[in-house]
């Protein structure tokens, strides 16, 4: 029986990992532990995470490195099938997939999404992401567009046609046009699989607010982080619709403040793989508008310690604490990145969960 899917559950702030598929995950550090995205390393992370019913495990769609020492993130796996393992060897948690619009059809892209739905018995979950980085789409002959969003409008209506039609069908649009166009079978969940887009700029709120269930999102700092979940919900609103809000941290919990901040220090600051950084930084600077513009001046440590995302340093209780105001900013969810997962998700889980549980934020 299809169950439902993880990230539909009571609980009123959800948990995930995000990016164990890539090298670093989301550091970009020299540490000897560093995470190198092993395929055991991925089945050992899911299934910890699995077991301590976090909601969801959310690949990056990564095609190329950053350089430096490490060629941070050259290693990673293709997302979709990353995710048909997994759901074949877990129980209850959520499987995305990201998936570059501009680079996979939206037929091929039903199709295997729909495939990984059967697998986990209702499981499934599209991550969709435009794309930033011109080094990748030119390694397809795929040049960047420029209006990504109206491209991933029709992307995805195309994949909820296929699904929910039984009759081949022609498609002549701006960006596709197919001629007896079938994928069976559908996806368990319908119309579709669980959908999120990864965006910060305004066409792709406006995408997610018009077509997906939820927006995953970066913010600088928490005090602040209310007003994309505002900006959101209007856009939502405006297209008659209801969005909920993700976003990502990375995470060094520790028992005690001094040891996560020295922890933090010596893998992101001391050594950082700074000419990895630098390119990161730099391409993110001048094609992405996924973070806010003054994050790049101020946060280079956030970039070496979880790829600009917000840090969550210090202890158990420190860290529940924040996640509470991070949900209570009106987030539903939090995609977590470690420098090493199968180490550091263990203490995690036993240490953080249950006073999310005390304070009514979990079950
Ligand atoms: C939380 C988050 C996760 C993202 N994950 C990916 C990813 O896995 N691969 C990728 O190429 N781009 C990723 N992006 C970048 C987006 O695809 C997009 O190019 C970028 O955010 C700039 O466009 P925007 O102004 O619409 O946000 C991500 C963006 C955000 C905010």
């Amino acid at each position: 029986m299809v169950k439902l899917h993880p990230l539909k559950s009571p609980n009123r702030l959800k948990l995930g990992v995000f990016s164990a598929n890539a090298d670093g995950g989301l550091a970009i550090t020299d540490v000897p532990e560093r995470w190198q995205a092993g395929w055991q390393d991925n089945l050992t992370a899911a299934q910890i995470a699995d077991r301590a019913g976090l909601e969801f495990v959310l690949p990056i769609a990564r095609w190329k490195g950053f350089g430096g020492k490490n060629k941070v993130r050259e290693w990673s796996f293709e997302t979709f099938t990353w995710a048909a393992a997994l759901g074949a060897a877990t129980e209850q948690i959520g499987l995305f997939m990201t998936v570059h619009v501009p680079l996979v059809h939206p037929l091929y892209a039903a199709k295997a999404l729909a495939t990984v739905d059967h697998i986990s018995q209702g499981r499934a979950g599209l991550n969709i992401v435009c794309g930033w980085n011109p080094k990748e789409f030119g390694m397809f002959g795929v040049p960047l567009v420029e209006k990504g969003y109206d491209q991933a409008a029709e992307w995805l209506d195309i994949v909820e046609r296929l699904y929910a039609s039984d009759q081949p069908f022609d498609h002549d649009g701006t960006y596709y046009t197919m001629k007896d166009a079938v994928s069976s079978p559908a996806s368990l969940q319908t119309p579709r699989p669980v959908t999120m887009n990864a965006a910060f700029g305004g066409p792709g709120r406006d995408f997610a607010a018009a077509q997906c269930d939820y927006l995953f999102t970066t913010f600088s700092e928490i005090a602040d982080a209310g007003r994309h979940v505002v900006d959101i919900g209007e856009r939502a609103q405006k297209a008659g619709r209801d969005v909920g809000v993700y976003t990502v941290a990375h995470v060094v919990c520790r028992e005690t403040m001094e040891e996560a901040r020295a922890y933090y220090d010596r893998y992101a600051v001391t050594q950082a793989d700074r000419a990895a950084v630098d390119a990161h930084m730099a391409g993110k600077k001048e094609f992405s508008q996924s973070h806010d513009s003054h994050a790049y001046d101020r946060y280079r440590q956030r970039f070496a310690g979880g790829a600009g995302t917000y840090p969550l340093i210090g202890t158990p209780e420190s860290i529940a604490a924040e996640m509470v105001a991070i949900a209570d900013q009106g987030y539903q969810g939090i995609a977590l990145s470690f420098v090493n997962y199968t180490q550091e998700l263990p203490y995690f889980c036993d240490r953080v969960l249950p006073l999310l549980k005390a304070a009514g934020y979990r079950g």
